[in-house]
């Protein structure tokens, strides 16, 4: 008789942004063309946008929402999730879509809130799933204490909640990789301060992108491609 021996599989963390998702047909936010040259932020993802014409930024949600259910994860989200059978991976991301778990991947920290759930305007406890076939949020529509629904999104300006949880995470990876985002918006872009010193770092972006850093590996492909070659890459590494 022998014990099972234990396998300790390496802890790969991995904060993506909306490049990972540009593939499967969501606009980034800030490239040429990207949500924000379309919308004034300060209008639909701000407390103060929301207060002054809840309409719009419920539409503009309900439009987000209904271009989310059109699409598909892309490869890139699929090779992460498949990294799962060497690595212990989580994934920090900065997406409100839910394109990570529909591709499999188990593990799923959502910074800045998810678009598929609605919650109270007056109480943060009370978050709800939408529902796909019918998934427009719209004024009038309450939580059970008969409060006004809003989208389950962190807005600029409000607490991001799940940040220490992250940055816990962040803290034990053995391997700390970045997708798509040009790591713009805090406290997100300051969980790289939190990766271990020697931890080797990827970064998977078309772009370059401002880290601070200078010893980070930059696989510069979208998101598809990149995922591939960091498995090339890593495949030493387990
Ligand atoms: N694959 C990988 N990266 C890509 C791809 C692609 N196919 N296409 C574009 N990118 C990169 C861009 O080069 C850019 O660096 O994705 C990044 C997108 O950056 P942003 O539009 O700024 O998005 P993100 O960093 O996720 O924004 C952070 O800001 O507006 C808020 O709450 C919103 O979560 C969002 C946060």
């Amino acid at each position: 008789m022998r014990e099972k021996e234990a396998v300790i599989m390496k802890k790969l963390v991995v904060l993506t942004g909306a490049g990972m998702s540009a593939e499967s047909g969501i606009s980034t936010f800030r490239d040429s063309g990207g949500l924000w040259d379309k919308y004034p932020v300060e209008k639909v993802a701000t407390p103060e946008g929301f207060n002054a014409n809840p309409e719009l930024v419920l539409n503009f949600y309900n439009v987000r929402r209904r271009e989310l259910l059109a699409t598909k994860p892309n490869a890139g989200h699929y090779g992460l999730a498949e990294m799962e059978k060497d690595f212990e991976v989580s994934i920090i991301t900065q997406n409100i879509d839910n394109l990570h778990e529909q591709a499999g991947s188990t593990s799923v920290i959502h910074l800045h809130g998810e678009l598929m759930k609605s919650r109270s305007t007056a109480y943060e406890s009370l978050v709800y799933d939408i529902d796909p076939e019918n998934c427009d949020i719209n004024l009038g529509d309450k939580c059970e204490m008969g409060y006004q629904l809003r989208p389950h999104i962190v807005w600029f300006g409000e607490m991001v909640p799940m940040i220490p949880v992250a940055e816990a995470i962040v803290r034990k990876a053995d391997i700390f990789v970045i997708i798509g985002t040009s790591m713009n918006v805090y406290p997100a872009a300051g969980l790289l301060n939190d990766v271990k010193r020697n931890v080797p770092v990827y970064l998977i972006d078309p772009k370059d992108v401002s880290t601070g850093r200078h010893d980070i590996h930059h696989i510069k492909t979208g998101a598809s491609e990149g995922v591939k070659e960091l498995r090339r890459l890593l495949a030493r590494h387990n």
